[in-house]
């Protein structure tokens, strides 16, 4: 690998770790933070909420599939994984396939998209990613997960990639990581588990430091980025701080307990403040589904409990919410239903 390619392909991340840093003394190393990628989550619709809540440093896509973005026919299926709009921060584009010749297809038409870097998933649990050869199961075909790299460097964009700690159990990193930080990435994220544990036992921070060790003697241009159980920006904070050399925190599943999750100064906030969230994914997910990709209503719903939590009081609202066919059945709910709430002063129980 020239050092010209190498430059280039830390570019983005650089940038990344600078503004990060920014108004920080030098002296104590503030970590990025990114959104985690997330499956029916993570849209130009979730993302722009976030955005206006409280925004990370980075944020990616849902994971689309090289082989449908450079089938014919399946191409127009991952169209609405890969939007994003003029408004938002551009993601970082994740992707996953067990081909090399379609992650080289699939990266060649990430630049013209607008994209700035590119992820290779290799950690997903699920049973039909695996069975198509691809997410974790690369863990088990290093080879392959090698030639895969290999194949999105064919792009000028930086490549990283995101895995687990092992298969079947954590203590493969000792191998497995070494094997993919000797690929000159220029981001390694490490979901500190098993694809064997899925998200069933707590995060294996006990590893942190060896992974940190293995960088630095491996691939010190390597930045890492640490996931797992991290619900909000300071519990990353101290996470960071214990284990001096973390790049990146990721944070996924602590946006669903607190939308506020990345703000740099922890606040309570009011019903009304999470009802207007609410209300801007509402928004959102019209203008998409008008202008860019058929949205189900019903997948909305999950959103629902996200912006409600925490206000016990709120539980009849909540249910009657989920009995909804349409968003402007849930803006008259919301409508009626808040000035009744905020009377009842339960405006202040979010903490
Ligand atoms: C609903 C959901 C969807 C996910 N989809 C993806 C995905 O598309 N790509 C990926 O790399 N990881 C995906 N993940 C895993 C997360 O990115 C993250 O690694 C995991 O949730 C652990 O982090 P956390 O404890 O902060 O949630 C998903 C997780 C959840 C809960």
């Amino acid at each position: 690998m020239s050092a010209a390619f190498n430059q280039s392909q830390s570019s983005y991340w650089q940038q990344i770790v600078q503004n990060a840093q920014k108004g920080h003394n030098q002296a104590q190393k503030i970590p990025f933070f990114s959104l985690a990628p997330m499956e029916a989550v993570t849209d130009t619709i979730f993302r722009r909420v976030v955005e206006k809540a409280a925004s990370p440093d980075v944020y990616y896509t849902e994971f689309t599939n090289a082989s449908s973005m450079v089938h014919p026919k399946a191409k127009f299926s991952v169209q609405g994984r890969l939007a994003y709009m003029p408004d938002e921060q551009i993601p970082v584009a994740q992707i996953w396939g067990s081909r090399p010749d379609d992650i080289a297809g699939a990266v060649k038409l990430l630049p013209e998209m607008g994209y700035q870097a590119v992820d290779l998933n290799m950690g997903c649990p699920d049973g039909t990613v695996i069975k198509n050869g691809g997410g974790s199961d690369l863990i088990r075909h290093q080879d392959l997960a090698c030639d895969i790299i290999s194949a999105a460097k064919s792009t000028p964009l930086p490549v990283s990639v995101k895995t687990r700690l092992g298969f079947n159990s954590p203590l493969e990193f000792r191998e497995w990581l070494p094997l993919i930080l000797k690929q000159d990435v220029a981001v390694l994220t490490v979901h500190l588990r098993s694809r064997k544990e899925m998200s069933k036992v707590p995060a294996h921070y006990e590893y942190i430091d060896e992974i940190l060790a293995m960088r630095d003697e491996l691939a010190p241009k390597t930045l890492i980025q640490f996931n797992g159980d991290i619900k909000d920006r300071q519990e990353g904070l101290a996470i960071a701080k214990a284990h001096p050399g973390i790049d990146g925190i990721m944070i996924g599943r602590g946006i669903f307990e607190n939308p506020f999750a990345f703000e740099k100064v922890q606040q309570s906030h009011t019903l009304r403040e999470s009802i207007e969230l609410l209300k801007c994914q509402l928004t959102l997910f019209d203008e998409v589904n008008a202008t860019v990709t058929p949205k189900h209503f019903e997948a909305l719903k999950r959103f629902f409990k996200i912006y409600l939590r925490g206000f016990p009081h709120a539980s009849g609202l909540r249910q009657a919410l989920m009995e909804t066919h349409a968003t402007d059945e849930v803006r008259t709910i919301l409508d009626e239903a808040v000035p009744q709430i905020e009377t009842r002063d339960l405006d202040k129980i979010m903490a």
